[in-house]
């Protein structure tokens, strides 16, 4: 880790122009600087350098980035590296790492283990060709040579100190580490994986992180897996990812099994876009990593009790991952076949036409929470509120939720503004807020896009924010983007455009603001228009939600002097709004 200090440092010393100009001959062109694109070919060019924003973009090839990002794409440098290379073309020295020792200790072992990791794999692999009984053993359970390869699958063979063979220093720190060797009491060492068949798990880089080794027979446990260790951690990795990434974007879904087995016959079968959780539940990071790469998950299970308590656990864990638009859907086998059985049996048209009855998540709550509730009785009924409570609360796809407390509402027999209200969660009419007023003539973009964009192409406006409209920012989960810059941006003084994009580098919006700044490249930085723009912008987003303000509690009734209050106070604000005859947004309270 280098400070941020640094970072912002650094970038506010070096000059992108001088950076890139180093390695591709730049050109003035208007406000900007261009270039033929040295990272696709063209003739004419269309890489362009903002000296302004500190940032390239390539119109033709959407590459884009800082200075550093520059260095790093172009010399294939990792960020630290990187970093070091500016730092030291300005003459500054990156500072010793202020990690702790431990953390240091586990980078070393780290880079030592992945190299440690592959060799085993490599020695597994190559045994596997010397080993019949292991061969006929996975011809037997219908894997070709092809699909063994493809994963990478390997035999441990059958000796105390197999592993000796590759690693001539058997007492190395890192074989132990790597938890490829156990030592017993006496401090002799031995393999961990004998007579096994090996799975070798790799992360989404292709780095070989840990084993799965099966027993060929009878034998206890019929699996045993890898430790955890600095490289590999169970809630993070999916077995088969790595290599069906590929074919999950082309099949639009990923299928979550339960077994290596399941995932290898799978793919054997044409199936070749499932991952396996690693012997432990799906956690959320499973779930928002899957969700990066597509669009529908479909959890496949056993149709027995242990296989619903499975599903149950990655419901839970799936809910505050959930996003409108995206697919979770859970399908549970006939009693006594796992994925590996069926497809194997049945083919892979019939294993995918189940995906037909798989149910979508929203039905599978209800199920389960119904099944639980005796919803003819007023009790039962109390008691489905009280199951979904938790439960929706964690979700943010609102959307979604919306459907899911409609459902609840019929089978509670209560109104859903009331499921709502039991359930505490915020007001869903705000998200349900009307499109922009026809008069704007502003592109279709939301107004909290707007404002991303406005502050990328103008940090210097985020002091123009008022701590109300932080406010307003704050309270919609959609905002959040445009939220996190303007409390960057109030927290420090940022120099450029791309000094902002660092900061923000580790955020899980990086890359949208990566984007959202490419497109301010040719905008004209007109201070005054943006002063303007901005004040249209927090007026619109005020608007959105003083309107659905005003419709929640008219759809809700006033009850009382406060909420009359309230809804009197909110029509005035809806009215100045619409009428124009507000005051200057940025200084005016919104209907908070
Ligand atoms: P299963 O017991 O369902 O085995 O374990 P399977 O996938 O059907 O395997 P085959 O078909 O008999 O070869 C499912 C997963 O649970 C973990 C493994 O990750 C396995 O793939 N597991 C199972 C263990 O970690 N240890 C065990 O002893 C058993
Ligand atoms: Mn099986």
């Amino acid at each position: 880790m280098i400070p941020q200090t640094f970072i912002q440092d650094l970038l506010s010393r070096v000059d992108i122009v001088d950076v890139v100009d180093r390695h591709v001959k730049l050109k003035r062109a208007g406000a900007n600087f261009v270039a033929c694109c040295p990272f696709h070919s063209e003739k004419t060019p269309s890489f362009t350098v903002s000296q302004t924003k500190q940032f390239y973009h390539c119109f033709g090839c959407g590459e884009h980035g800082t200075a550093i990002g520059f260095i790093m794409e172009y010399s294939g440098a990792g960020f630290i590296d990187a970093v070091k290379e500016l730092a030291q073309s300005v003459g500054m020295t990156v500072p010793e790492e202020a990690r702790s020792e431990q953390a240091a200790r586990r980078a070393e072992e780290g880079d030592d283990l992945y190299g440690v990791l592959l060799r085993a794999a490599q020695f597994y692999r190559a045994q596997l060709r010397d080993a019949p009984h292991a061969i006929a053993y996975l011809k037997g359970r219908g894997l070709s040579g092809d699909i063994a390869k493809h994963f990478g699958v390997g035999y441990a063979p059958d000796g105390w100190q197999g592993l000796a063979a590759v690693f001539p220093d058997y007492d190395a720190k890192a074989l132990l580490a790597a938890g490829l060797v156990k030592q017993n009491e006496e401090g002799r060492r031995y393999d961990v994986f004998r007579d096994r068949i090996i799975f070798p798990i790799v992360d989404v880089r292709g780095n070989v992180i840990g084993f799965g080794g099966r027993v060929l027979d009878k034998g206890e446990p019929k699996y045993l897996n890898s430790p955890e260790t600095p490289v590999f951690e169970k809630g993070r990795e999916l077995y088969g990812l790595y290599q069906a990434r590929r074919a999950i974007r082309d099949a639009g879904r990923v299928i979550v099994v339960e077994g290596y087995m399941d995932v290898v016959a799978l793919a054997q079968s044409g199936v070749d876009y499932a991952v396996a959780t690693l012997g432990t539940a799906t956690t959320p990071t499973h779930v928002q990593k899957l969700l990066r790469q597509t669009d529908e998950i479909v959890f496949c299970f056993d149709g027995d009790d242990a296989g619903r308590r499975a599903a149950w656990r990655a419901l839970e864990n799936s809910l505050g991952q959930l996003v409108d638009g995206k697919q979770l859907r859970f399908l549970f086998l006939p009693q006594g076949e796992d994925p590996d059985s069926y497809v194997r049996q049945q083919g892979k048209e019939a294993f995918e036409a189940l995906f037909g009855k798989a149910l979508p998540l929203s039905q599978f709550l209800l199920q389960e929470l119904a099944k639980q509730s005796d919803l003819s009785a007023a009790e039962g009924r109390a008691n489905l509120i009280h199951l979904a409570k938790p439960l929706l609360k964690q979700i943010q796809a609102l959307g979604l939720r919306l459907q899911i407390v409609r459902a609840l509402a019929e089978a509670s027999r209560l109104a859903p503004d009331e499921v709502e209200r039991l359930c505490e969660l915020k007001s869903l009419a705000r998200r349900s807020a009307p499109a922009q007023p026809h008069h704007n003539r502003a592109p279709m973009m939301s107004p909290d896009k707007q404002l991303l964009r406005l502050l990328l192409d103008q940090p210097r406006l985020a002091e123009k924010i008022s701590d109300e409209y932080r406010l307003l920012l704050d309270s919609n989960p959609e905002y959040q983007p445009a939220a996190e810059l303007v409390s960057i941006l109030k927290n420090g003084k940022l120099t450029s455009a791309a000094a902002l994009l660092e900061a923000t580098r580790l955020s899980k919006h990086f890359e949208l603001y990566e984007k959202a700044l490419a497109d301010t490249l040719n905008d004209m930085g007109d201070e005054q228009a943006a002063d303007a723009d901005l004040t249209g912008i927090l007026t619109q987003l005020e608007l959105r939600h003083v309107e659905s303000e005003y419709k929640r509690l008219s759809a809700a009734g006033v009850r009382d002097d406060i909420e009359r209050q309230r809804f009197l106070q909110v029509s005035r604000r809806l009215n100045e709004l619409k009428g124009g005859t507000a005051a200057h947004p940025a200084a005016s309270a919104p209907g908070a």
